[in-house]
């Protein structure tokens, strides 16, 4: 099948690797050239495990191909995927113009048929109104609409596009409900797994189940407040909690709160149509509430349990990247941290095993941050050290080389470490519930 992709980031590349692994001719949409431009030389802008390797294959395989003009993406296309970007306004709805610009641009170079698929995240209603902008453009009644929401996690975007829990439609069109099944065949194999629904509901799936995923977090956040108060351990309140099928044990790891280009946006869209509809969102507001606290409750707990002055504290600083195996630092807790308390202590050194570059054009107008390439390199300078991702690499650190930290204490902001190892090693532990 012939498919375009509009929209060349986490899930436009994603969506178009995948698809042209199964054979299916594909173009990459995008306006900006420069990335175009590395994407035809299959260099992929961003990290995301095995995506360099599928785009490297599909080029050779010529089943993918990338281009800066619609007529050119467009032509014998049978389905086209808007991937572009919604980031968060300031009032927390999302901005919704890359997405209107192309639909102008599809409803002025789409002649013949197709189906468009938003996979974008857009507020319930968003399609509907994204259809008539394209009809003051094109009347062409062959032209169909579907939403098709994203539930890919940064990386692991592979892995989440070939099996997926579910695949959402958001059409009541035969001919929709047709090709999807056709694109989608191949991952659908063992269980149905499509789920086909009116255009809004589809669209509100997507902003409940990040919603829905963000209040799992900030409510074991929550709890583990609790378990410090008390004699509980969060890990075996964590476990007991997700033991019923019920409630599921994923989602329920605490730490310094939730981050990433997602969740946050998402909340705070989600609230914004509630209240743009007249609607209290109690539940999901205290998610986001709950959230902005968890930071702070961290930084709070480093204030009470360092014995001298910031001021004359080295912090060794690891995991940059909102989340593993990525090198995105978009509402990064660890970029967050690092500008709350850059002001008060000596110096960061701050290690990640590959966010450095883009925490770097984050943190450029900070004088007294340092990024070291080796995780131990500046361990005797420092005081203490700050864990805020949980790369594999930081799990079982080396006891001999912490025991080198002056002042002999470690935060670990996601409860990755084995905390009486460290202990046992006379290293003050401090991690979130335990
Ligand atoms: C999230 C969703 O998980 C995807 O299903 C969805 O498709 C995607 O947003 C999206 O809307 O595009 P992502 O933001 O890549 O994916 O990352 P997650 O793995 O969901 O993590 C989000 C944040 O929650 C991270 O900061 C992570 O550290 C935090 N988290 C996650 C916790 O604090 N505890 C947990 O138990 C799980």
């Amino acid at each position: 099948m012939n498919i375009t992709i509009v929209g060349s980031g986490y899930v436009g590349l994603v969506t178009g690797a995948c698809l042209a692994e199964l054979g299916n001719k594909v173009t990459c949409i995008d306006t900006n050239k420069s990335v175009i431009k590395k994407l035809e030389s299959s260099v992929v802008p961003f990290h995301e495990p095995g995506l360099g390797s599928m785009l490297q294959k599909a080029i050779k395989n010529s089943c993918i191909k990338f281009t800066t003009s619609y007529k050119h993406g467009l032509s014998e296309s049978e389905a086209v995927f808007v991937c572009v970007g919604t980031p968060s306004k300031k009032n927390g709805s999302p901005n919704l113009d890359y997405v209107s610009d192309v639909f102008i641009s599809l409803a002025k170079n789409m002649e013949d048929h197709g189906v468009i698929f938003i996979k974008s995240t857009v507020p319930v209603g968003t399609n509907k109104k994204m259809q008539s902008l394209f009809r003051k453009y094109n009347k062409n009644p062959n032209i169909k609409f579907a939403s098709n929401p994203e539930f890919l996690k940064e990386g692991d975007a592979i892995n989440d596009f070939k099996k997926p829990d579910r695949i959402i439609i958001g059409s009541d069109d035969i001919e929709v409900q047709k090709i999807s099944n056709r694109i989608y065949k191949p991952f659908n194999r063992q269980s149905n797994r499509m789920i086909f629904t009116n255009i809004e509901s589809a669209e509100l799936i997507k902003y409940a189940a990040n919603s829905f995923l963000a209040t799992k977090i900030s409510f074991i956040n929550e709890v583990a407040k609790l378990c410090e108060k008390t004699n509980a351990n969060i890990d075996d309140v964590r476990h007991g909690l997700g033991s019923d099928p019920r409630i599921g044990p994923q989602f329920l790891y605490p730490g310094l709160g939730y981050g990433g280009s997602c969740f946050p946006k998402d909340v705070k869209g989600l609230i914004h149509t509630f209240s743009s509809m007249g609607l209290d969102s109690m539940v999901v507001n205290a998610a986001d509430e709950a959230n902005k606290l968890q930071l702070k409750y961290f930084i709070e707990k480093i204030k009470k349990s360092v014995s001298k002055p910031l001021n004359e504290c080295n912090i060794l600083l690891w995991g940059l990247s909102f989340k593993p195996e990525t090198d995105d630092v978009r509402e990064s807790l660890a970029i967050k941290l690092i500008k709350n308390l850059s002001p008060q202590v000596k110096s960061f050194y701050l290690y990640d095993p590959v966010a450095s570059l883009n925490a770097k054009l984050e943190l450029n107008d900070i004088s007294n941050i340092h990024f070291i390439k080796r995780k131990y390199s500046k361990i005797e300078e420092c005081n203490f050290l700050i864990i805020c991702t949980e790369w594999k690499e930081f799990w079982d650190p080396n006891i001999s080389e912490l025991k080198k930290l002056k002042d002999k204490k470690v935060f670990d902001g996601r409860n990755i470490l084995d905390q009486q190892a460290i202990r046992d090693a006379n290293i003050e532990y401090y991690g979130v519930g335990r």
